[in-house]
């Protein structure tokens, strides 16, 4: 089957009330066209025509950061209708294809059902429909008295009997080209709105005696559209619930999937556990036993077998040795490689550092632009300073070294193994390995002669 898939994206979206385009606002991560262009290819969808208008740079800019099959854009200067907007993208489309019509604002529309919908089209047309308690704002399906599909209506064209048909249009539909170009040109716009009506088409094909197939989505979450802000809420839960099922049947034990964020793509291995409130977004992969507390954010990092992730770390762009400690309130900057056994603890921040076998920094560190040696201690308040106001430097420490506490490590300076850093030392030259490098403003002292001070008595006269 030839299949091509045309998404109608011209709308304003004024109900969003936002600058951005509709298609453009984003769920788990993703702008909500990309999801339908996502189901469109999963589908088999050979060619994806996108009809733009309102917002159309914006669109288009967006749609040439992907590296995703390329995309037909048809332009719909005026939006007068959903078949108006059909016709922008048909004169590309070649007679013998399917086309399957989808809308840029109805994101968690999957591949399986749009497949069974293509299907159903190769004998007419086929509509996705669904019975909802509250059909509300959606076009109504007419049903014959031989329960044929007789025709659409839309509410603001519908008789009172007809609003209380709860059988409803989700608007997606599939159709051979040729039949679809002959429909389109028979449509006119006496109705309520003024506008060309894709639903019009179901009359014409009852009319031309062809058959009108009705698909269920698989759930009634696919064919949610979003107008507004709320919407665009339920759907990234609907969304996320479904995926956070997926990912549970393949052995991801979540606490609590109703607080669970995925924005991107999770791999994991075996008996691996997500605590409350994470946000996992980019590309994550934890190893077998990982373990992720609650409240953490991993972007693009891979966490190694037995790593343990605690509470209310962030992580972006790192990667995480075998058996790692993080956290509690530690904070992975882009470029930061742990080697296995490495502890890192609250209020540490690191950055494009790799830190060797068994380092540990336990508190309150910034570690930056650094080559940290295997089982190097870094003491609380311990402060690598990379930058000079204009360039970044590097500091490098040696196995086995200790940095006493609130050092400050002038880079580029290195400190030699087995070296031991006073605390308190503001290191600005090389430390040698094996011996004491004290580097205070002044040693300390104590003064026999000191006397403590006392109150001033103001009464005194
Ligand atoms: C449409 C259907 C209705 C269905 C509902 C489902 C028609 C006439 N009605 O109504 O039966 O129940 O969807 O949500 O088709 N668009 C354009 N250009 C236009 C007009 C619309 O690109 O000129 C796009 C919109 O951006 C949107 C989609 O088409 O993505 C649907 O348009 P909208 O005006 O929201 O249609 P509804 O009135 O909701
Ligand atoms: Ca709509």
């Amino acid at each position: 089957m030839n299949l091509h898939a045309v998404i109608l994206a011209a709308g304003q979206g004024t109900r969003m009330r936002s600058s951005l385009p509709k298609v453009l606002h984003r769920v788990a991560g993703a702008p909500m066209l990309g999801h339908v262009l996502a189901a469109a290819h999963a589908a088999g969808a050979a060619h994806c025509h996108v009809v733009l208008g309102h917002g159309a740079q914006a669109v288009q800019a967006w749609l040439q950061t992907q590296d995703e099959p390329a995309v037909d854009v048809a332009l719909q200067s005026q939006q007068l209708g959903t078949a108006h907007a059909v016709l922008q993208a048909l004169p590309v489309i070649p007679d013998d294809a399917v086309v399957v019509v989808l809308y840029g604002d109805v994101p968690l529309i999957t591949a399986p059902t749009l497949q069974r919908l293509a299907q159903a089209a190769a004998t007419g047309l086929a509509l996705v429909t669904a019975t909802l308690d509250r059909p509300r704002g959606y076009g109504r399906i007419l049903r014959n008295s031989d329960g044929c599909i007789g025709g659409i209506v839309e509410e603001k064209d519908a008789s009172a009997d007809q609003r209380a048909i709860r059988e409803i249009n989700a608007g997606l539909l599939a159709v051979p080209a040729s039949r679809l170009r002959g429909w389109l040109a028979q449509i006119g716009n006496d109705n309520a709105n003024g506008e060309y009506y894709l639903t019009d088409i179901v009359a014409l094909a009852v009319r031309d005696g062809v058959e009108v197939s009705a698909v269920s989505a698989d759930s009634v979450d696919e064919i949610e559209g979003v107008n507004d802000r709320a919407q665009l809420a339920a759907a990234e839960r609907h969304f996320q619930q479904a995926q956070a099922g997926r990912l549970m049947a393949d052995g991801l034990q979540l606490l609590d999937p109703q607080r669970f964020d995925l924005r991107g793509r999770l791999d994991f291995g075996r008996d691996v556990c997500v605590d409350v409130g994470c946000v996992f977004e980019g590309t994550v992969y934890l190893a077998d036993n990982v373990s992720v507390g609650p409240y953490v954010v991993l972007r693009d990092v891979s966490i190694s077998a037995g790593a343990q992730i605690k509470a209310h770390s962030v992580l972006e762009s790192a990667v995480i040795g075998e058996n790692c400690h993080i956290g509690p309130f530690a904070r992975l900057r882009p470029g930061t490689r742990l080697a296995a056994d490495v502890h890192v603890g609250n209020f540490v921040e690191i950055k494009n550092s790799t830190l060797a076998t068994g380092a540990k920094a336990g508190h309150l560190a910034y570690v930056g632009d650094a080559d940290v040696g295997a089982r190097v201690n870094i003491s609380a308040g311990v402060i690598t300073c990379n930058y000079d106001g204009v360039n970044k430097h590097r500091t490098v420490i040696g196995d086995d070294a200790f940095i006493g506490s609130d050092s400050q490590l002038i880079a580029p300076v290195s400190v030699g193994e087995r070296a031991y850093i006073a605390a308190g030392s503001t290191i600005a030259r090389d430390a040698p390995g094996e011996v004491l490098t004290i580097a205070r403003a002044r040693e300390q002292r104590s003064l026999p002669n000191w006397r403590r001070p006392v109150k001033s008595d103001k009464k005194k006269p």
